[in-house]
């Protein structure tokens, strides 16, 4: 065990984990922030995206130790009243079903946007490539990231 300093959402937290502890199990079981979900495990799903300095990040596989200073935001810290414009959209477009893949969709989109305001079909669909939805919500995603798109 060892004692890491994160920083989350603007906050300060202090854990005492093993230095391997995926950053994912620090959120959901030392932090509480269980926004972000355990999809696969094993890098390959998506659900499990924060963004490591704005940039969309899995954190099933990162394990605490490497972190450092960098600084971590989690859905629950995307935006204050849930009014990102990638949020606003998801409304819009009502993408959700059952919701599990949403949170790491959505930091996706969000991270996507950060760097490409005005993305093509081509950007999109390369950026959500690897986020899976089993519930197959993938063309209301397309369509409310191109709506986030014109208010970013
Ligand atoms: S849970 Fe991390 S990629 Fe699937
Ligand atoms: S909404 Fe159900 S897994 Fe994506």
């Amino acid at each position: 065990m060892a004692q890491f300093t994160l920083n989350i959402n603007s906050n300060t937290h202090q854990v005492d984990v093993a230095p391997d502890t995926p950053l994912l199990w620090v959120l959901r079981d030392h932090i509480d922030l269980v926004g972000t979900k355990f999809g696969c495990g094993i890098g390959q799903c998506g659900a499990c995206t924060v963004h490591l300095d704005g940039v969309a990040t899995r954190s099933c596989l990162l394990p605490i130790s490497s972190i450092a200073d960098k600084s971590i935001t989690t859905i629950e810290g995307l935006s204050e009243n849930g009014d990102h414009p990638v949020q606003k959209a998801w409304i819009e477009h009502d993408v959700a079903q059952c919701g599990y893949c949403q949170s790491g969709q959505i930091m996706n989109a969000a991270s996507l946007l950060d760097r490409t305001p005005n993305p093509t079909d081509e950007d999109i669909a390369q950026a959500m490539n690897g986020n899976i939805c089993r519930c197959g919500t993938y063309t209301r995603i397309k369509a409310a990231i191109q709506t986030a798109a014109k208010e970013v």
